[in-house]
């Protein structure tokens, strides 16, 4: 167990989610007080209990929906919270182009409900969890924070929006914000005990590589070898969530500086083919993934990584597991005998 640390707690919304779960662990192993918040939406029960497994802190568990703005207003009153990390939102590009709506309430009132109860609380420090997507995929790689903003989705709209609500909030002098525009986050925490599991099929690659690879589902869909990249394959910049998570604890530490507010990429700032991907999963897990290559998915662009200097240079982080861990801890998480079971 961990020494707490001095001052209030942090208030995590979107906790029992994939990497909100594991950026309480993170906050927990680093000795913060965690309040934290889910209306389980997309995430499983057992979180809570998986985390208590993996780190004895403090943390208590509200179960709340952060549109309504009485409760979290409640929390932050009672609970003496110093900064926010907020999570909760729905992230799928595909389900929010069937669902636009839905995914303006969750993301966009639920954003501006926190925003509203912070300030009647008077917590003034926000993480806030944006996403690669803002970006205009167009442009060449790597994509500096000031690279052009253009979003092809509902999804990617209410998160851009959501970020200039932010802004305005910042510019008004009331709020202190970190947003993080994640790339491709992946991997499980290394005890294979706490992965991603939502509660939703994942559209995301490496949670279809792991499917695939357990036999679980039909081959894996690579959409697209032809594109002007070494292999023909899409290249995107993946991250392990556990440095993901490392992100929000440095921005953290940046808030309580008072160095004020920033907007920064969180990826490698390497690109990875969706087959060197492939080659990485098999050459670590010993398991051969089958594929099968199909058109190319309107909308989907050849490359797509990160310009992460900036990220180090504010916050002095960096991601530091590679590629093969990112595979060896997703697959100890995700395959049929692996270590999840609580026993
Ligand atoms: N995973 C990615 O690839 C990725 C990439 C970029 C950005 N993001 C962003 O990061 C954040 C977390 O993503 P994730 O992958 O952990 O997603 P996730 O779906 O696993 O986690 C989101 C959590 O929020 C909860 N939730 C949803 N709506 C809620 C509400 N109204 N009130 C309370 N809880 C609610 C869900 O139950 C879930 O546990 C999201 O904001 C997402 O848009 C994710």
């Amino acid at each position: 167990m961990s020494l707490r640390k001095p001052g209030g707690a942090v208030l995590v919304t979107g906790a029992a989610g994939y990497i909100g779960s594991h950026t309480v662990l993170a906050l927990l192993r680093e000795g913060h007080a965690v309040i934290a918040l889910d209306d389980y939406s997309n995430a499983q029960r057992d979180v809570p209990t998986r985390v208590a497994r993996l780190c004895a802190g403090d943390v208590q568990w509200v179960e709340a929906d952060v549109r309504d703005q009485a409760t979290v207003e409640a929390v932050l009153a009672s609970q003496g919270v110093e900064a926010v990390i907020h999570f909760a939102a729905r992230k799928s590009v595909e389900e929010s182009c069937r669902l636009p709506l839905a995914y303006y309430d969750s993301n966009l009132i639920g954003t501006l409900r926190l925003l509203a109860a912070m300030e009647v609380s008077g917590v003034r420090r926000l993480v806030f969890s944006s996403s690669a997507t803002v970006y205009d995929a167009s442009q060449p790689s790597p994509v500096t924070e000031t690279g052009r903003l253009s979003c092809a989705s509902p999804y990617g709209r209410s998160k851009l929006m959501a970020e200039q609500i932010i802004s305005d909030v910042v510019n008004s002098g009331r709020l202190d914000c970190v947003a993080l525009r994640y790339f491709n986050p992946v991997g499980a925490d290394a005890s294979g005990k706490l992965g991603e599991d939502a509660a939703t099929p994942p559209s995301n690659l490496m949670p279809r590589i792991c499917l695939a690879a357990a036999g679980k589902s039909d081959p894996l869909q690579i959409f697209g070898n032809d594109y002007d990249t070494p292999d023909g394959t899409g290249v995107r910049d993946y991250v392990h969530v556990a440095d993901v998570a490392d992100a929000h604890v440095a921005a953290l530490r940046y808030l309580a500086a008072g160095h004020g507010s920033a907007m920064l990429n969180i990826g490698t700032g390497c690109g990875t083919s969706v087959l060197q991907l492939l080659r990485t999963f098999t050459e670590v897990t010993g398991v051969d993934v089958p594929y099968t290559i199909e058109a190319r998915r309107q909308g989907d662009v050849a490359s797509l990584f990160a310009d992460v200097s900036e990220a180090r240079r504010m916050l002095d982080w960096s991601a530091r597991r590679g590629l093969a861990e990112m595979c060896a801890d997703a697959w100890r998480w995700a395959r049929p005998d692996g270590d999840r079971a609580l026993g």
